[in-house]
């Protein structure tokens, strides 16, 4: 069972601004192993949720999952909120299926199955306008390019409530000359070891430039940072100790 999902393996090419793997039409063999480490699927939804609560979701918020995979945080988004107030988007229908189908009776009860598109244009209002207090994507990001972040933020915007929430992680590299090349990243567990590309997936950003980009369209940006370190830190065999994606909050 490989450790780390596959988009490692296609950093070798190019796919326009979007990740190689994650296409609409990548088969998912095992829909848990597609969205990360398997020993990482547990944590890594309750993550969300936990840092979603710390910015005050509440069982009444209406929220959307950007780039949801399948359901590793919306299982718990959906047991935490009333029913029908979790909305999810994927490009890929099977893993959106899959991660469907495994939830439990009372899961799916409460998340109808229209609250899950498949899109690869990040359509936020496709349920209507002002609908979500907070949206996150996570590790979503790390595989698109700027230009395709700027596609997702305006799609994003077109679904969010005045002053609503979007939470999104990237990776973060330290400056302008840096940004040009591969950037490698070394965390001391060779598992976890990884190189970053200005033009291909998994890519790197400056925050600047995504700060830029949202406030092109209004959207004011504030940086977070690290998230979810002591969670993994809690965990005796985790392929790395810290999250090695940085934290953007977007108002709207
Ligand atoms: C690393 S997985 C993370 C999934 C989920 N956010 C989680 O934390 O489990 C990235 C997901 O983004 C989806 N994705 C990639 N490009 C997308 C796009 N343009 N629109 C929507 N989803 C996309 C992939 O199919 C995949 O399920």
């Amino acid at each position: 069972m490989p450790l780390l999902a596959g988009p490692l393996s296609t950093a070798d090419q190019n796919c326009g601004g979007v990740s190689c793997f994650y296409s609409a039409t990548t088969k998912v063999t095992d829909y848990k192993s597609f969205v990360g480490p398997l020993m990482l699927w547990d944590v890594d939804g309750k993550l969300q949720l936990d840092f979603l609560l710390q910015k005050g979701l509440r069982p009444n918020s209406t929220m959307l999952d950007m780039g949801c995979g399948s359901l590793r945080f919306g299982q718990h988004a959906v047991q935490y909120l009333e029913a029908e107030r979790y909305f999810g988007i994927d490009v890929n229908s099977q893993v959106l299926t899959l991660g469907y189908d495994e939830l439990s009776t009372s899961l799916r009860r409460k998340l109808p199955r229209d609250h899950l598109l498949v899109t690869s244009h990040y359509d936020a209002s496709h349920w209507g306008s002002n609908r979500f207090d907070f949206a996150i994507s996570a590790s979503l990001w790390t595989h698109l390019s700027l230009s395709e972040i700027e596609r997702c933020l305006v799609g994003v915007k077109g679904g969010m409530r005045k002053g609503g929430r979007f939470y999104a992680s990237f990776f973060e590299c330290p400056d302008a000359e840096a940004c040009k090349a591969p950037v490698h990243t070394s965390s001391g567990l060779r598992k976890s070891d990884r190189t970053t590309y200005p033009d291909r997936d998994p890519f790197h950003h400056r925050s600047m430039s995504i700060r830029n980009t949202a406030e092109k369209h209004g959207i004011r940006m504030r940086y977070i940072g690290r998230w979810g370190a002591n969670f993994y830190r809690s965990l005796p065999n985790a392929p790395r100790r810290q999250r090695p994606d940085i934290m953007l909050e977007f108002v709207f």
